[in-house]
């Protein structure tokens, strides 16, 4: 009789395990692939000459605050320090595609008018860098939105960064 009975419990034992599971994971549904990577290949051709894309946070940290940025000698900050600024210091999470357009009007206004009075990035980052150059008339609002995307993703989701491992 016990023994009977032990199927269906360890059944809803572990379905609700999983359900966790793919809730924690899982990438949120305003997740686009083919915009990820479009995004990707604009920041490959018009940032990455001045933004590495990722580097381990501890690294970038030493460097920054202990190293005076002779560790790693950067042009500009890194495109998942970007990443995690923008997602933590514009809006809010719980509406995720309500903060991706937030972003994106962030950064189209500041790569046009560039002002370090603006930044979202740390002060103890910021301050080892001069204002980025603008760039209108060298990228549209549209490429600036995808080019947003791919860096809104690049930090923090699991499922997009083990993508972006692997390649
Ligand atoms: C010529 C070098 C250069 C290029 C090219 C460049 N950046 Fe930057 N960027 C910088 C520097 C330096 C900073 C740090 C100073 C600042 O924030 O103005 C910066 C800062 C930023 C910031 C943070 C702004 C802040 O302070 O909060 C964003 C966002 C950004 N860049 C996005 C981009 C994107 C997207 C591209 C490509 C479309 C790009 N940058 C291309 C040099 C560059």
């Amino acid at each position: 009789m016990k023994r009977e009975n032990r199927f269906p419990f360890l059944l809803k034992f572990t379905s609700i395990i999983s359900f966790f599971a793919i809730c924690l994971f899982a990438l949120p549904e305003e997740f686009d692939r083919d915009r990820y990577v479009k995004g990707e290949k604009i920041f490959d051709s018009k940032c990455n000459s001045c933004h590495e894309k990722s580097m381990p946070i501890k690294i970038l940290m030493d460097n920054f605050i202990y190293e005076d940025n002779k560790l790693l000698n950067l042009k500009a900050p890194t495109g998942n320090e970007i990443s995690y600024r923008l997602k933590s210091q514009i809006g809010s999470r719980d509406d995720i595609e309500f903060q991706i357009e937030e972003t994106s009007d962030f950064v189209i206004d500041y790569l046009y008018n560039p002002d370090k009075a603006k930044t979202i990035c740390l002060p103890g980052v910021i301050r080892h860098f001069d204002t980025m150059p603008s760039m209108k008339g060298k990228i549209s609002e549209e490429e600036i939105s995808d080019v947003t995307f791919f860096l809104y993703f690049l930090e923090g989701f699991d499922g997009v960064n083990e993508y972006y491992k692997s390649k």
